[in-house]
């Protein structure tokens, strides 16, 4: 299990994301390219993102060659695959305010989130999209019960928040909610009757992980766009 030594020396383990005979790279690419079907209609059809803990690059991959696409990620394996898929990690040559869209899937929850999410506000285009993806929720009636989520790895520090206190930071940086989201039940992953009898059983003290409903949760808000949102 990772630490947060190796975390943060840039050791994060890919495995499940590289053997395209899996079910876990099945069910992963397929969750991606769900989520940029709900993405994509707040989004013009090329512009300039960057993708903050972007890993081996497979999300950003998905924008095409219309978008220019940069990457911020601790480690170095990930970065040369994703730079082979067009990533550039170059951000010191990017002006404040030159984006259309700042991306975190799966990887806020490392990241102190004010300080991450004021360099996002200054990064971003007036009108720029922000979109958080697969983001554990402690809202969740798992984590209230449980205490814990089932992507949560032992032994790291991580930054949680909800989607409401998500919403309230972003609100309060003046962006305007787009769509916020709790997939579960159209993912690869859930299994309900399965999920709903783990459930059962951790309830008799049982740890069990396991998907469910409200674990996990996506936000697109938009810069200063003059509209009311949600
Ligand atoms: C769960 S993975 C998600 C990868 C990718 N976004 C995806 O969905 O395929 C989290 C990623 O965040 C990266 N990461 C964690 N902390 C980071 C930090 N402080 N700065 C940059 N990247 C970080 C990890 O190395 C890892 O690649």
């Amino acid at each position: 299990m990772l630490n947060q030594k190796e975390l943060l020396d840039g050791n994060y383990d890919f495995s499940t994301y590289i053997d395209p005979t899996s079910n876990k790279y099945k069910w992963r690419v397929q969750t991606y390219n769900q989520e940029y079907s709900r993405l994509k209609k707040f989004l013009p059809s090329k512009g300039r993102l960057m993708d903050i803990g972007c890993g081996l690059g497979t999300f950003s991959e998905l924008f095409g060659d219309d978008w220019e696409k940069y990457g911020i990620e601790l480690s170095d394996y990930a970065k040369s695959v994703a730079t082979q898929k067009g990533i550039n990690f170059d951000i010191k040559a990017c002006e404040e305010g030159s984006f259309d869209l700042i991306v975190f899937r799966g990887s806020l929850h490392y990241m102190e989130p004010l300080e991450i999410l004021s360099y996002s506000n200054k990064m971003l285009k007036p009108g720029g999209i922000i979109a958080f993806l697969a983001a554990p929720n402690t809202s969740s009636i798992y984590y209230k019960l449980f205490n814990d989520l089932p992507m949560l790895e032992k032994d790291i520090k991580h930054f949680l928040i909800s989607d409401k206190e998500l919403r309230k930071i972003l609100e309060e940086m003046n962006m305007v909610m787009l769509e916020i989201n709790k997939p579960y039940l159209n993912t690869p992953y859930a299994r309900p009757i399965r999920d709903f009898g783990c459930f059962i059983i951790n309830l008799f003290g049982a740890r069990l992980k396991f998907p469910f409903y409200g674990n996990m949760f996506e936000l697109f808000a938009r810069k200063n766009a003059g509209d009311k949102g949600l």
